[in-house]
């Protein structure tokens, strides 16, 4: 199947800096795409782009297969979702969803059932007359992508829409937009520097830094399976160490942490050998957490230790445990199962983890 978006070797200079550095990828039909990244890393610079609001230094669009270069925003058959929504507070609602259909010309009595419909997909059916101030921002959210998806675009682009929204709405809003998305069953790109929002409503996930794609995969393949440092740091939570190979054999690395640790870790298929320096990547949630170190026999890699901190936050919650063996504390998720309930700070521990778990990067640069 044709893919709705292409970007090709897509490049963006703004005078010597590279904002956007020969980037490519593509969305195939329905689906939902992110672009995850730190701020200044070329995010809305993508998107500009795709809409034609920039012109490209180099590199193609494609929609739908065919090169969009010539032709100008307000006929490409895409819309964009703006941070701030930018909704026209004179209008009421249903004016501010039928603005683009009257600029097109359409029929008053049409432009009514469009808006209509669209109002009743965003579960709204009610609010036509309302003034957009009479809105909770969350409404007001779901107004903006109707505007939008009234005008059946191929590939609506949203660039950070949650961003204005508190902390508790933006939760509710990741899963209305995935259902929303799924609903109108139009392919959506989607930016974000917020990890969990992309992470949970996207089929494809793009992590960009310095006006590159390090990778894009899944949500499961960023998480488990980093190809890159950068990755490793930016999607999830790791404890992290430097240190350096000692044994290389049968893809199993005997490696030591600067703070004198000795590791087991797995390759991965990663070019990695003795005498060379590497960062080693472990989730706090990889690594059990026993009253004693026979509990851990089935793990590569054993620590004892005692708890610095206890961090609750329900579910979430984790523990600092300072290894006897040194090194800096590392970070454990705390079982909610109620064994460790009376769990306090200066306890005795022990922690144990797989290889397998870990993710090795060699590491570059000055020592
Ligand atoms: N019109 C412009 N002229 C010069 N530099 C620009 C222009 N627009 C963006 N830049 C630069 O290009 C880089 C990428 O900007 P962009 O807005 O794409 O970042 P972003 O990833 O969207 O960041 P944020 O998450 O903060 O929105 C930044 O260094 C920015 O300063
Ligand atoms: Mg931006």
């Amino acid at each position: 199947m044709t893919p709705d978006l292409e970007c090709d070797a897509l490049t963006k200079r703004f005078g010597a800096a590279l904002a956007v550095d020969d980037v490519s990828f593509s969305v195939p039909p329905g689906s939902f795409f992110s672009i995850l990244g730190p701020s200044g890393c070329g995010k809305t610079t993508i998107m500009r782009m795709i809409a034609g609001f920039l012109a490209p230094s180099g590199g193609d669009i494609r929609i739908k297969g065919r090169s969009v270069l010539d032709v100008p925003p307000n006929k490409r058959p895409v819309n964009m979702v703006f941070q701030h929504l930018a909704l026209f507070p004179m209008m009421n609602i249903a004016d501010n969803i039928g603005y683009g259909l009257r600029r097109k010309g359409l029929p008053r009595a049409e432009i009514t059932r469009k808006v209509g419909e669209v109002l009743e997909r965003i579960g709204l059916p009610d609010i036509a007359t309302r003034k957009v101030e009479e809105l909770s921002g969350g409404q007001k959210q779901r107004v903006a992508i109707a505007r939008c998806m009234v005008l059946e675009p191929d590939v609506l682009l949203l660039d950070e829409p949650l961003g204005a929204l508190d902390l508790k709405l933006r939760e509710h809003m990741k899963i209305e937009l995935k259902a929303l998305q799924a609903a109108f069953d139009t392919t959506f790109v989607y930016i974000t520097h917020d990890q969990s929002e992309a992470l949970v409503m996207s089929d494809q996930i793009a992590v960009m830094n310095a006006g590159r794609f390090e990778q894009v995969g899944t949500a499961q393949e960023l998480y488990y399976r980093p190809e890159t440092a950068f990755v490793a740091g930016f999607v999830g939570d790791s404890n992290r160490w430097s240190g350096r190979v000692e044994t290389a054999s049968g893809g199993t690395l005997g490696l030591r942490t600067e703070g004198g640790l000795l590791m087991q870790a797995t390759a991965h298929g990663r070019p990695l050998a003795t005498g060379d320096r590497a960062e080693i990547y472990v989730r706090p949630e990889a690594i059990r957490l026993a009253r004693q170190d026979a509990d851990l026999a089935q793990f590569d890699n054993r620590l004892s230790g005692r708890v610095t901190s206890l961090l609750f936050n329900g579910a979430a919650s984790r523990i600092l445990v300072q290894s006897d063996q040194g090194g800096p504390e590392i970070e454990v998720t705390l079982p909610q199962s109620g064994e460790f309930a009376d769990l306090g700070r200066g306890d005795a521990v022990h922690i144990g983890w797989s290889g397998a778990q870990s993710n090795c990067f060699a590491r570059t640069g000055a020592a």
